[in-house]
């Protein structure tokens, strides 16, 4: 590692800062247990003063308390005593992906993001069911896994190396049943991953996206199933749905001046969204999306489909990414686009690497999901 990376090593918290307020680091590893200050706060602090570093942690299985103190400052967990593999697999994974936002300024505010907001409807249920001494997790997997923000929130815990699942999870009620009822409670409650959402530029309507989110995922996952893609696809294409646009979300709070031009954009001319996004922003929807979750550690096929939701890449066969961008494609030329109420029904070439004879079946999904 010394031979390929700049490394310096300090032995506190303070010492830390000092390096950092001197010059920039693109990874900072703490240790949860430092001597002053603890990895919890030091992180916190990170996200506050420099939120394009990317931050991960060590922490020992004890300390689960403080892992859930520092889940929204941190990007990764790694469960300590550590392995030197994982931690280089991390690390470079990680600094990877912060290098591919072209975007000073988009990685900073994405870096200063600890959880996805959930909507008010989907928290008050949360809390609500939280409450009840005989809440399952069954219960609970289902509140989750409607919410695009709770899912993504969960989905970055049980993916990080802390916990050293050999497989990575896109399941959101797999997640929930993994974490079980007391940590949900203790995230919910007394830590706020769930957070409502705050500010969002007038005219933003963030219920719309993330019922569009659910319907998308809904149908990306009916046709991986009549596509016989198996358990854990399945499973990739709905999470994949998901959380495909949240990349509109996080653009549209962190820039609502940018995004408002966009806005206007799109009402006064032909442009698709990302065409829109790239004249005023220089990124789109797809690549904020999935590289925030790529930080976070979630499976590769889920944020690939994430990325390129809006142009799949050329020889991809049946994958997540596909069936998510054809879903998109076949619910946007349905009308369900109106994330600003600029309806734009999708002209038949926009809808890239279609899947042959597949589509008319594939479209029989999602007007099958209509009829329900
Ligand atoms: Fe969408
Ligand atoms: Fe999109």
């Amino acid at each position: 590692m010394r031979s390929e990376w700049d490394m310096v090593f300090v032995t506190s918290g303070a010492e830390g800062l000092a390096e950092l307020a001197r010059s920039p680091f693109d990874v900072v590893v703490a240790d949860m247990r430092m001597p002053g200050m603890n990895g919890a706060e030091f992180l916190n602090r990170v996200m506050r003063l420099h939120p394009g570093t990317i931050r991960l942690v060590l922490s020992g299985q004890a300390d689960s308390d403080l892992v859930l103190q520092v889940e929204g400052a941190a990007h990764q967990f790694i469960a300590k005593p550590c392995d030197p593999g994982i931690l280089r697999t991390v690390i470079q994974a990680a600094s990877e992906i912060g290098g591919r936002m072209r975007s000073e300024e988009i990685r900073r505010v994405l870096g200063g993001i600890a959880h996805l907001p959930v909507l008010p409807a989907a928290y008050q249920e949360i809390v609500a069911l939280l409450a009840i001494e005989a809440t399952t997790v069954e219960d609970l997997g289902r509140v989750v896994q409607k919410d695009p923000g709770m899912t993504g929130n969960i989905l970055k815990l049980v993916n990080s190396a802390y916990f050293g699942l050999r497989q990575r999870v896109s399941d959101p009620a797999e997640a929930v049943a993994f974490l079980g009822v007391d940590t949900l409670k203790a995230l919910a409650l007394v830590h706020g991953v769930f957070s409502q959402i705050q500010a969002v530029p007038e005219g933003f309507n963030c219920e719309h996206l993330w019922r569009h989110s659910l319907r998308l995922a809904t149908a990306s996952r009916e046709i991986a199933k009549m596509e016989g893609l198996g358990r854990g696809l399945e499973s990739d294409c709905f999470t994949g749905g998901l959380l495909h646009d949240v990349g509109l979300l996080l653009l549209a709070s962190g820039f609502p001046d940018e995004y408002r031009r966009i806005e206007e954009l799109l009402a006064s001319s032909s442009l698709e969204i990302l065409d829109a996004e790239m004249e005023v922003l220089g990124v789109h929807h797809g690549e904020v999306g999935a590289h925030l979750l790529g930080l976070w550690g979630l499976p590769g096929t889920v944020v690939e489909a994430v990325a390129h939701h809006h142009c799949p890449r050329q020889s991809i066969g049946v994958s997540p990414e596909r069936i998510v961008h054809v879903a998109e494609a076949l619910s946007t030329a349905a009308g369900d686009c109106g994330v600003f109420g600029v309806e734009r029904p999708l002209a038949p070439a926009s809808l890239r690497e279609p899947p042959g004879r597949r589509l008319e079946a594939w479209k029989l999904v999602l007007e099958r999901l209509d009829e329900v």
